[in-house]
């Protein structure tokens, strides 16, 4: 197929490329740099061995999607493309909203246009705001507890796409809800590069174990968890690159949400020592107060993937880890 990919140059999209033209899909995608480095498609030109179709753009560009769609017949868009930094999104809210909602519907403007019926959107395990039961299934409750704009975002982005297909039945959208994503192409040659202090615990604790950070602050110690520290169902990110071939592959009416998780929890403890075995070093940590907005634990089903889309999370949270320092010691500055 050939497809358009969104935000191809970060952190999922450069991953999910990959494994795209390994099953031999054809790839353009567009990125307006703000959160990457054109050097993540070179080597994953690398990596593949096949050429990239790049044009840097904001996907809000209409004038320029227009193009874009005129001069090539595409049969299905994956849109990575959305800012993802959940204080940042607190404090520029009108930016999300801008920013993540307008590129989608300039998409499925173009879309609509020329045609083209297929859409796979990055949303978020954030949809499910609190969770009212764990694992958290497809069905569960979604939009309560959302707890900043960043997560404001997908959920309306979800309701935006699930109503364009109740008016065109030709029209399908998979909503693929990420977990956790950790973890890097195995090369140790792309990876996740955080332009400011990582938020996320795995880029923090890589940093920690490189030496750029001085100690990993565990958020919280008093949650009714194994060992207290808050549980996450993190997801090896070739797992994740992996479920969008398979959703790609999959052919259903209507919109339809899958969970792209492991169905397993991890603390912020067993990550930290699977992470200081991976690396070889003891990682510092040090215990303070909760992060306003954080849930105990976070965990899903991957049954319904597993089922419809016949995709299965095979990767461990140690070959995340080592996958991850293979890419922070190798890089340590990132692309730069
Ligand atoms: P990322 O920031 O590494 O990648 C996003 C890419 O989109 C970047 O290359 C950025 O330059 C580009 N971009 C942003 N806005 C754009 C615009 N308007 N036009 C063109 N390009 C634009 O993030 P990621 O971790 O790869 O996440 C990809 C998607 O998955 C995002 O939509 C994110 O919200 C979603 N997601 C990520 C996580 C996670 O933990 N990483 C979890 C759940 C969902
Ligand atoms: C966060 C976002 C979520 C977003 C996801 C991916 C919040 C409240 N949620 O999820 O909306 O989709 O990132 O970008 O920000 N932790 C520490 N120390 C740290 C960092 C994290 O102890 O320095 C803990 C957290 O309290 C949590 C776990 O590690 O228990 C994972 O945190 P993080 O990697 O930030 O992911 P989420 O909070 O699950």
């Amino acid at each position: 197929m050939n497809i358009l990919v969104t935000g191809g140059a970060g952190y999922i999209g450069s991953h999910t490329i990959i494994e795209l033209q390994n099953a031999g899909h054809v790839v353009t995608t567009v990125d307006n740099l703000s959160n990457s480095n054109q050097e993540a498609l070179r080597r994953v030109e690398k990596i593949t061995g096949k050429p990239i179709e790049f044009h840097q753009f904001a996907v809000q560009n209409r004038a320029k999607l227009e193009d874009l769609f005129s001069s090539h017949a595409f049969n299905a868009v994956i849109h990575f493309a959305g800012l993802k930094s959940v204080g940042e999104s607190v404090a520029e809210p009108l930016q999300y909203y801008q920013n993540n909602i307008d590129s989608t519907l300039s998409l499925l403007d173009a879309m609509n246009r020329h045609g083209v019926k297929k859409f796979l959107f990055s949303s978020s395990a954030t949809v499910y705001g609190t969770p009212e039961e764990l694992p958290l299934k497809e069905t569960s409750r979604v939009g309560i507890g959302i707890t900043n704009p960043y997560g404001q975002t997908k959920y309306m982005i979800e309701q935006i796409l699930k109503d364009t297909c109740v008016a065109d039945e030709s029209f399908e959208c998979t909503l693929l809800r990420y977990f956790n994503p950790v973890g890097a192409d195995p090369s140790g040659t792309i990876g996740e590069d955080p332009s400011d202090t990582p938020n996320n615990l795995l880029p923090y604790a890589a940093q920690v174990a490189v030496g750029k950070l001085k100690e990993v602050k565990v958020f919280g110690n008093d949650y009714d968890t194994v060992d207290g520290t808050g549980v996450r169902d993190y997801i090896h990110v070739v797992d994740l690159a992996k479920g969008h071939v398979a959703a790609l592959n999959h052919t259903s009416q209507g919109a339809n949400a899958y969970n792209l998780c492991t169905g397993k929890g991890t603390s912020v403890l067993e990550l930290i020592n699977a992470f200081s075995k991976a690396a070889d070093r003891e990682i510092p940590y040090v215990i303070t107060d909760r992060r306003p907005g954080d849930v105990a634990s976070c965990y899903a089903s991957p049954a319904k993937a597993n089922r419809e889309l016949g995709w299965y999370a095979e990767r461990t949270i140690e070959q995340a880890c080592a996958d991850s320092w293979r890419w922070q010691k190798g890089n340590p500055n990132g692309y730069n």
